[in-house]
């Protein structure tokens, strides 16, 4: 029996992604997002309400980095997702991470979180109430404690965080299930 549960934004998981961008003074801003996903081999895709403050910032800079947020940072991931740079002048400060200047565009890469997406952004799409930002990924920075032995990223050595919008928690990425392209093939074709 099935019940119908009205409209919802009923995917699961969903990303934890913390969107860094830098103010027209060099101020590092973080904000949590969830509504995000890769849209291209070298894009990604940021659902936005157009009054954060990272919104401001990237229109000036026109860049962006994009982390996973891990286990051990929910708590300053949280915070990122909960108070904006718009009022809480020391929001970054607060939680004690540490930032520096991408290589790449002018957008700060979090040194504690271990996978950092850098963006330079190339269209922001403002279409039926949705706002939108696209991002090309013109680099990934990893920590090297999350790669294996041929430089790939390797999700058992990682703890990235999930997001359920069903109930607002996280959660952890359990143990690996199966290969994809593989299982399907395996038992049906
Ligand atoms: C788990 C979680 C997911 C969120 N996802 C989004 C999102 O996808 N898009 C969005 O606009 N805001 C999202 N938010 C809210 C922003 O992160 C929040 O409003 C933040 O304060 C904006 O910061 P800023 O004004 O400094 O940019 C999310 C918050 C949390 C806690």
């Amino acid at each position: 029996m099935k019940k119908n549960l009205g409209s919802l934004p009923a995917v699961y998981p969903m990303p934890v992604l913390m969107i860094g961008t830098y103010d027209e003074n060099g101020k590092t801003d973080v904000m949590n997002a969830a509504w995000g996903q890769i849209c291209d081999y070298d894009k990604i895709f940021i659902s936005l309400s157009e009054d954060h403050k990272t919104c401001a910032n990237f229109l000036k800079t026109k860049a962006f980095t994009v982390a996973l947020a891990d286990a051990d940072h929910l708590a300053e991931a949280d915070w990122f997702g909960t108070v904006s740079g718009n009022d809480t002048e020391d929001k970054f400060e607060r939680t004690g991470m540490h930032a520096e200047k991408s290589e790449f565009v002018n957008a700060p890469v979090i040194a504690e979180f271990p996978l950092t997406m850098e963006c330079e952004l190339v269209r922001v799409l403002e279409t039926d109430g949705i706002y939108g930002a696209i991002g090309r990924i013109v680099n990934v920075k990893a920590e090297e404690s999350i790669l294996n032995a041929e430089g790939k990223v390797d999700i058992g050595k990682t703890n990235f965080a999930m997001f359920d919008q069903f109930s607002n928690a996280y959660y952890g990425t359990g143990e690996k299930l199966a290969n994809a392209w593989d299982i399907g093939v395996s038992r049906f074709g």
